[in-house]
C-alpha cells in the first residue's frame, strides 16, 4: 500500500520547488489531474472493505485537501513575485517627454457650418434639416420647376432606381426642399424626429446640409454643402433680404470692407431671384479675398415666389418672404484661402492637419462665434 505520508512530503518538496506557473501545474497534473497519483488513491477507496476505507478514507482526502492548498498558496507566491519583476522592470520615468500623438482635427467645412449657424442663431434664426434623399415633389414641383426644366435632367441630378410606380428618388440638389418642408402645412407628423414639420408664419429658419450634383472642378464637387435660409413675414421685400446677407457677411469674414455684388438670376422658385458674388483673387494657386479682380459666387437668393408659397398651403397677399442658398465649401475656401474644392473631400490628412481646426475653437449656438 502507498504510504500517504511520503508521497505528501515528495509532493509537497515538488510543489515547493515549482520555479514557475507552468511547472507548478504540471505537478498539480501529475497529483490531482485525472489520473494523478492523488486522484487514484482516491479512486481505490472504492474497492475497499469498509474498514478500511474508514482507516484510509481521512486520509487520502486529509491529503488531497492540505495538497490543493499548498498548490494555491505556492501560485499566489509565483504571481506576487511575477508582478514584483514586472513592475520592477516596467520603472516610468515621468520626466521623459510624452511621444507625440496625431491629433484630429475639425474639417474646415464643419467650422465654417458651426460659425454660420452660430451668426445666424445671433440674428434670430431657428435650425431646421430635410433628408438627403429626397422625391420629385420637394426638390423640384413645389418649388415651381416646370416639368421639363433642364435642372431635373441627368445632367445635374443623381437619381436613384426608380420604384415600383416608376417615381424616382434623387439625391437632393440643394437644401431649397427643406423649405417647403418647413413652410407646408400637414397634419402628418414628419417621417423622422429631425426632420422639420410644417410650421405657420412668421418663420425664420436656416437649413444647413449636404446637397448633391453631377460636376466637378476647382470650384464644383459632387457632394457640396449649402445653408439655406427662409424667412417668411407679411411686408418683406428684397432689402430685408440684402440687409440680412450684408450683415452675415461683415460678421463672417469679421470685417465690412468684403466687396460682394448682387447680379440678377433666375430661379424658378423665387422671383426676383440674384446670385451674389464676392471679390477675390485666385492667382496664384491660392484664394485672396478683398483684392483681386476675380469674383466668386456664394449664393443664390431671391423672394419667395407666389407659386410656391401656394404649393405650401400660403396665401401671398397675406405672406411674403425670401430665401437664399450659400455654398458652405465655397465661403470656407474664400476665407481660409483653399484654392481647389476637390481637395476638401480628397480625405488627405495632411491637409486636414494644415486647415483643420482644434475642437476646442468649434463656435456653438449658445456661446456665439467668440
Ligand atoms: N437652391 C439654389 C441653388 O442651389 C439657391 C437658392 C436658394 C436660390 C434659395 C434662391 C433661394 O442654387
Amino acid at each position: 500500500m502507498t504510504d500517504i505520508s511520503q508521497l505528501e512530503s515528495d509532493l509537497a518538496a515538488r510543489v515547493d520547488a515549482a520555479a514557475d506557473v507552468a511547472a507548478l501545474e504540471a505537478v498539480r497534473v501529475a497529483a490531482l489531474g485525472k489520473s494523478g497519483q492523488v486522484s487514484e488513491l482516491l479512486k481505490s477507496l472504492g474497492a475497499m472493505s469498509p474498514d478500511q476505507r474508514r482507516a484510509q478514507g481521512p486520509l487520502i482526502n486529509g491529503l488531497r485537501d492540505r495538497l490543493t492548498a499548498r498548490i494555491a498558496q505556492r501560485r499566489a507566491a509565483l504571481d506576487a513575485a511575477a508582478l514584483d519583476a514586472e513592475l520592477a522592470a516596467g520603472r516610468l520615468d515621468l520626466s521623459l517627454p510624452a511621444s507625440t500623438r496625431r491629433r484630429g482635427a475639425v474639417h474646415p467645412t464643419m467650422q465654417v457650418m458651426d460659425e454660420m449657424i452660430a451668426i445666424f442663431a445671433e440674428m434670430g434664426f431657428a435650425m431646421a434639416e430635410g433628408p438627403d434623399i429626397e422625391d420629385d415633389f420637394h426638390n423640384f414641383t413645389a418649388l415651381n420647376f416646370p416639368p421639363k426644366h433642364p435642372a431635373r435632367e441627368m445632367h445635374d441630378t443623381f437619381f436613384l432606381q426608380a420604384d415600383a410606380n416608376g417615381d424616382r428618388k434623387v439625391l437632393r440638389t440643394h437644401t431649397s426642399p427643406v423649405q417647403v418642408r418647413v413652410m407646408q402645412k400637414t397634419n402628418q407628423p414628419p417621417p423622422a424626429p429631425w426632420i422639420a414639420s410644417g410650421q405657420t408664419p412668421p418663420i425664420r429658419v436656416i437649413v444647413p446640409g449636404r446637397t448633391y450634383r453631377s460636376d466637378s472642378d476647382a470650384t464644383h464637387t459632387p457632394m457640396f454643402h449649402q445653408v439655406e435660409g427662409l424667412v417668411i413675414d407679411r411686408d418683406i421685400h428684397m432689402g430685408h433680404l440684402k440687409w440680412t446677407l450684408d450683415t452675415f457677411i461683415a460678421r463672417f469674414f469679421e470685417t465690412s470692407s468684403v466687396e460682394t455684388r448682387f447680379r440678377p438670376h433666375h430661379f424658378p422658385f423665387t422671383e426676383p431671384s440674384a446670385e451674389m458674388d464676392v471679390r477675390c483673387d485666385r492667382s496664384g494657386g491660392e484664394t485672396k479675398i478683398g483684392q483681386g479682380t476675380d469674383w466668386m459666387e456664394i449664393l443664390g437668393c431671391g423672394m419667395v415666389h407666389p407659386n410656391v408659397l401656394r404649393n405650401c398651403g400660403l396665401d401671398p397677399d397675406e405672406w411674403q418672404g425670401f430665401a437664399f442658398g450659400f455654398g458652405v465649401d465655397r465661403l470656407g475656401s474664400l476665407k481660409y484661402g483653399m484654392p481647389d474644392l476637390r481637395d476638401m473631400f480628397a480625405a488627405d490628412t495632411r491637409w486636414l492637419a494644415h486647415y483643420g481646426f482644434s475642437a476646442y475653437q468649434t463656435p456653438n449656438p449658445a456661446t456665439g462665434l467668440s
